[in-house]
C-alpha cells in the first residue's frame, strides 16, 4: 500500500491484519461448511435449502476475497496455509454430520450469529480509524444479518410444514 494510504489509517496495522485474517480463515472455513452441505443435505425443501447452501458458499468467497485484498493493501499476507485456518479461526467449523435439513440449518444460523458478532466487534475495533476498512466490513456485516434472517425464514417454512404435515 501507498505510504499516504498506510499512514492514515489510525490504529495498530498489523492487529487489523491478524483480526482481518482471522475472519479470512472464517470466511474459508464457512464457504466448506455451506458448500459441503449443500452436497449432503436430505429431506423436507431439501431443493430450496440446497439452493440456498450453494447461493451462501459463493457469498461467503466474496466475503473472502474483500478480506484477502485489503489485508494485502494494508501490507499483510493472507494466510497461505488452510491448516492456518484452525488455529486463528473464531467461529470454528461444525462439521456437518447431520445431512438433514433442520440440523444443517441450525449449524449454519450459529455460524451466521458467530460472524456477526466477529464483524460487530471488528467495526468496534476500527472505529473511524480506517474508513476504508470500516466500509469493506460493514459491508460484509449487512451480508451476514440478511444470511441469518434468510436460514431463519427457511427454518420457519420448514417448521410451519412439519407441524401442518397430515
Ligand atoms: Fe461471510
Ligand atoms: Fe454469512
Amino acid at each position: 500500500m501507498g505510504t499516504k494510504g498506510r499512514e492514515i489509517v489510525g490504529l495498530d496495522v498489523d492487529e487489523l491484519i491478524k483480526r482481518l485474517n482471522s475472519a479470512l480463515a472464517d470466511e474459508w472455513l464457512a464457504v466448506y461448511q455451506y458448500w459441503v452441505g449443500s452436497k449432503i443435505i436430505t429431506g423436507p425443501m431439501a431443493n430450496a435449502v440446497e439452493e440456498e447452501l450453494a447461493e451462501l458458499a459463493a457469498e461467503e468467497k466474496q466475503h473472502a476475497d474483500m478480506l484477502a485484498d485489503r489485508i494485502v493493501t494494508l501490507g499483510g499476507t493472507p494466510l497461505i496455509d488452510p491448516k492456518m485456518w484452525y488455529e486463528v479461526t473464531t467461529c470454528g467449523y461444525e462439521e456437518p454430520t447431520s445431512e438433514f435439513v433442520k440440523d444443517l440449518l441450525e449449524q449454519n444460523i450459529k455460524g451466521e450469529q458467530c460472524a456477526i458478532e466477529v464483524y460487530k466487534g471488528l467495526l468496534d475495533f476500527i472505529g473511524s480509524k480506517d474508513p476504508v476498512s470500516f466500509h469493506m466490513i460493514r459491508e460484509i456485516l449487512e451480508d451476514e444479518i440478511d444470511h441469518e434472517e434468510e436460514l431463519q425464514v427457511l427454518e420457519e417454512n420448514f417448521n410451519y410444514m412439519m407441524s401442518h404435515k397430515q
